[in-house]
């Protein structure tokens, strides 16, 4: 079978074809015949060797994909051959709360991950695709769908008539948009560009600022909410955006931090997240139960990824190239076999 791997922190020019057997399932395991896979902003770091000191090498990198299963190990109950899944961010983190063994094996880091025609799964890190979605579009869903749930369902606890800020036009920032229209919230979302904005206004989002043109953000959101702010900001700009976020979250509102796109070390003035009473809390990716309610609740109201473009397999190394241009809206996509 056709894989991609890494030898080591050498970058998106280090990404090797390698012809490798068909590995077959163990007890409790499934051979899952990868269609499709897709890119986060993280694949660009770990083609470096920047996502964390547990990250191996050699490596399969990319976290989220979805196929068949073409075959079962002994054991299995839940799943038979011809099944569409998609494959868990953790492999181990199956319920509840996070903790340091659950996030342990993270796929395309700690892990082997999806570029690779086959990969076995334990049966437990696997969930069904719902029919609604196609290979493309379910594998869009193990990290960045599953993080924007996290942070604007679980975190934001978003109600009707609540007001949640979107920051950019990335695979976490249109979910959450996404999701945060479907619980009937009133979304303000950022980007640097005027015709990103125009779509996002086509996806729900009531106000549209210009982050490039208007670095003082925060300001106008507290102006548009009545002076009030928002109650959740859904923060993948870090160090550059995060004073402004301070700015527009409401008393009491909470900051979900997602990403830090413009660094990891900022400085804040933190008076304002005492007095003013701020929740600034991380949020990382979810578990495998939570995305199977975040896929129920896109099947019952029909939410579906927003994809930007497919390259074919032998071309990622263009489409990682794509991804760091940042012109992309929604999800760029990799189909691995037909
Ligand atoms: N904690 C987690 O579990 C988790 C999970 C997934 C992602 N992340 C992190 O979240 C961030 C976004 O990931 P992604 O995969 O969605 O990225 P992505 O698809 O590559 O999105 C990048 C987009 O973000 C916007 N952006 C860039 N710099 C910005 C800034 N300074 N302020 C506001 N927006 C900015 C741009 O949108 P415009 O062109 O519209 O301006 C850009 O196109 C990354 O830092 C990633 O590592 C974290």
């Amino acid at each position: 079978m056709k894989c991609y791997e890494l030898q080591g922190p050498s970058g998106i020019d280090g990404l090797a074809l390698v012809d490798k057997p068909v590995p077959e399932p163990g007890q409790g395991e499934v051979l899952v015949r990868l269609k499709a896979a897709t890119l986060n902003y993280r694949d660009l770091l770990t083609v470096k060797g920047g996502y964390g000191s547990r990250q191996k090498f050699p490596l399969v990198p990319v976290s989220d994909g979805a196929g068949v299963i073409e075959r079962v190990g002994p054991g299995v109950r839940e799943f038979a051959a011809g099944d569409r899944v998609i494959g868990s961010f953790f492999e181990s983190w199956l319920s509840g709360e996070p903790s340091q063994a659950k996030m342990r094996a993270n796929l395309g880091g700690a892990v082997d991950g999806v570029l690779q025609e086959y990969r076995i799964f334990p049966e437990h890190a696997v969930v069904r695709t719902p029919d609604h979605l196609s290979d493309l579009e379910a594998a869009s869903l193990p990290c960045a769908g599953l993080t924007a749930w996290s942070a604007v369902v679980k975190l934001g606890n978003i109600r009707p008539g609540q007001t949640v800020l979107t920051q950019g036009t990335g695979g976490v920032s249109i979910f959450a948009l996404q999701f945060a229209v479907a619980c009937g919230a009133r979304v303000i979302a950022t980007s640097s560009s005027d015709a990103k904005l125009a779509r996002l206004a086509e996806l729900g989002a009531a106000e549209l600022i210009n982050y490039r043109e208007l670095p003082e953000w925060g300001r106008l959101v507290v102006e548009r909410t009545a002076g009030v702010g928002a109650d959740l900001v859904v923060e993948v700009g870090g160090a550059q955006s995060l004073s402004q976020s301070l700015r527009a979250v409401r008393v009491g509102g909470t900051i979900a931090l997602i990403g830090v796109l413009s660094g990891g070390r900022a400085e804040l003035n933190l008076g304002p997240v005492v007095t003013r009473q701020v929740r600034l809390q991380g949020v990382t990716v979810g578990s495998r139960e939570r995305l199977g309610e975040m896929i129920a609740a896109m099947t019952a109201n029909g939410i579906r990824p927003v994809i930007d473009r497919v390259f074919p397999l032998d071309e990622i190394k263009d489409a990682l190239l794509y991804l760091k241009a940042g012109r992309h809206f929604g999800k760029v996509c990799i189909e691995i076999q037909s």
